[in-house]
């Protein structure tokens, strides 16, 4: 959560950092700033509450003159509501100092105390004002922004990126991390920072990763990285695999419908290289056979979106590695003692790999001895480079809050996992790998399918149902998790009550919700799979029905026992039982997206959320 973006160089820098918070803008949207060294030396300010537009605005009415120096934020509100005092930058030095800050800083309120009794006013309720002050304090003992970095970020406890100008500095901007991300982009006669690399990926795709508490300063076409000690540190270079016309609507009406529409690519593309001769071999897992055949245990994190797919993936692990799964929310896992040993696999999943939950029960996992793997999309993130292997999803840049390709490609990496530690363990026979590897080729053709022959037809519904106040949603087994995720996704992005539950509990207390008239989704398991399973769901339905329910079923094509129950159907193609829910969920994201469009809400830029979840 909040994004934030520096520049030094030859360009005016304004234009720069507030193209580089519009990409960075689904990390936050309660706000957003920029503090530029204007040609005539000055520090100019501009912040604005609300949306990037509401800047965009005052800057268009109010320009800051040429600078080639400077920093831009885009906030989701911690400490301080969402005004325009709150917003970022933050000034300190008599107003010739600019800081901006991502993070939680959870010492600030004796530190603010320790400032006021020296007399410091304090013009907003934030903890970034509290580091400002500090960082103005130490300069002036120095001159040398640096060294007032350091002597100020060790002072500080939990999370915080923050990045500083200093009217006396033009040409420099420095910058800190600890528990919060940073990214360094490297122009001809340029430098970047940014929150991640979107901030800056149409100008560079050379990158260097700034490390845990890490201080870096940059100037035109130079990187000084140092730890918080001030040694010198050689940060990893790396090359961004997508370029900015990746991260671009690209004539979609939102991000989400596009990157709904890749759900196929997503699929595809995390699948590619994985499969030779109907054997899955995941390249980035070579060196670890031993380790995973004296594993006894698999243990998964993450939150939101991604922890459904874990979910699912549980399903493929426990079937095809012979291996037992539990699936934990990432701050739940933390703070119980959790008992894992040196033989227990342990696997994040997270499309931003920045999830501070995520990121901090990855670190207690390997505090505790476990090995640590994470299922990633975006490269040169904190969680991947704190895990011990690292099998990325090439979903592509995600951009809208709530999660659509990337879920989908979380479950393909999950099933990559399964399928590759099954191999090695010798508990996967040849038939039954070869049959998932032909089905994991086929789902992208399955999923378009589905994108051409259903999309309509769910949008429809979604539309008649625009006023409905309570959806519920009912999955067993692999499809239990999908109606989870398709709760999720209507609750964050349409605001109407959703929940999901095990189709066989219904009837130990979700029933007593059923009244004439009620919604309920079902996803209905393949009659070619478990027919018991099916009948069963079946049977749910008709239960459900006789006390008035208005069932919509997603079930395969050809599923005939649905049809008299069921008010609507909506088809998947057919596929074996564990490959039904990456198709089951892309009706799910359709409706969700096409429900909030009907209501005329902002489906890429939700209330209240954010994409990238930096505090705990
Ligand atoms: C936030 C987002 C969700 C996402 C979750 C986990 O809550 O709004 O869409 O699923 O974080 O994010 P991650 O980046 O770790 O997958």
């Amino acid at each position: 959560m909040c994004g934030i973006v520096g520049y030094v160089g030859p360009r005016d820098s304004q234009d720069i950092l507030v193209a580089g918070l519009a990409r960075l803008e689904y990390r936050g949207y309660d706000s957003a700033g920029i503090a530029v060294i204007d040609e005539g030396g000055s520090l100019a300010v501009r912040k604005r509450s609300g949306k990037l537009a509401r800047l965009r605005e005052a800057l268009d009415t109010d320009p800051i003159g040429r600078g080639t120096t400077g920093i831009g934020h885009t906030r989701w509100a911690t400490h301080g509501g969402p005004t325009d005092q709150n917003a970022h930058p933050h000034l300190a030095d008599g107003d010739r100092l600019a800081v901006i800050h991502n993070g939680i800083i959870e010492n600030f309120s004796e530190l603010r105390k320790e400032l006021q009794a020296e007399g410091v006013e304090f013009l907003s309720d934030t903890d970034t004002e509290v580091a400002a002050q500090l960082i103005g304090r130490a300069y002036r003992e120095t001159g040398d922004l640096v060294a007032a970095f350091r002597a100020v970020v060790n002072r500080l406890d939990g999370a915080f990126t923050l990045l500083a100008t200093h009217e006396d500095h033009p040409g420099l901007v420095v910058g800190a991390r600890r528990n919060s991300p940073l990214v360094i982009g490297l122009g001809e006669g340029e430098t970047f920072l940014g929150s991640d690399v979107a901030a800056f990926v149409e100008h560079t795709r050379h990158a260097l990763a700034v490390g845990q508490d890490e201080i870096v300063a940059i100037r035109p076409g130079q990187v000084e990285v140092t730890d918080f000690s001030g040694n010198a540190v050689e940060p990893q270079p790396f090359e961004v695999s997508w370029d900015a016309a990746a991260a671009d609507k690209g004539g979609w009406s939102s991000f989400m419908a596009k990157e709904v529409s890749e759900e196929p690519e997503a699929v595809a593309n995390t699948v590619r290289g994985r499969i030779h001769d109907g054997e899955i071999r995941v390249p980035e897992l070579d060196g670890l056979d031993d380790f995973f055949r004296g594993i006894d245990r698999i243990v998964v994190l993450a939150c939101g979106t991604a922890y459904y797919s874990g979910l699912v993936g549980k399903y493929a692990l426990e079937k095809w590695a012979r291996i037992p799964v539990d699936v934990e929310l990432a701050h739940e896992f933390r703070y119980r003692e959790p008992i894992v040993s040196a033989s227990t696999l342990v696997v994040s999943i997270s499309q931003s790999g920045e999830t501070m939950d995520t990121l901090m029960a990855v670190k207690e996992a390997a505090r505790l001895g476990a090995k640590t793997l994470s299922i990633c999309n975006t490269q040169g993130s904190t969680i991947p480079r704190e895990s011990d292997a690292v099998v990325y999803t090439h979903a592509g840049p995600e951009v809208a809050v709530a999660s659509t390709k990337a879920f989908v490609a979380q479950i393909t990496a999950l099933y990559l996992l399964a399928l590759h530690v099954g191999r090695v363990r010798g508990a996967l026979p040849a038939d039954v790998s070869a049959e998932a590897s032909e089905q994991l080729g086929a789902l992208p053709e399955k999923i378009q399918w589905i994108l051409d022959n259903e999309q309509e037809r769910t949008e429809q519904l979604a539309h008649w149902m625009a006023d409905t106040r309570s959806v519920l949603f009912l999955g067993r087994h692999v499809g239990y998790p999908i109606a989870l995720e398709g709760a999720l996704k209507l609750k964050e992005i349409s605001y109407i009550h959703a929940e999901g539950f095990a189709a066989g509990e219904l009837k130990h207390g979700p029933i007593a919700l059923i009244e004439p008239g009620q919604p309920v989704f079902v996803v209905v398991p393949s009659p070619r799979g478990s027919i018991t399973m099916h009948q069963k769901v079946v049977s749910n339905i008709e239960e459900i029905r006789a006390r008035g329910a208005r069932i919509i079923a997603i079930a395969e094509q050809g599923d005939s026992a649905v049809l008299p129950s069921a008010d609507e159907v909506l088809r998947i193609p057919l596929a074996s039982p564990l490959f039904e829910p990456i198709l089951a969920v892309v009706p799910l994201h359709i409706f969700a997206m096409g429900l909030a469009t009907a209501k005329g809400l902002d489906v890429d830029q939700p209330r209240n959320l954010a994409k990238s979840v930096t505090v705990e």
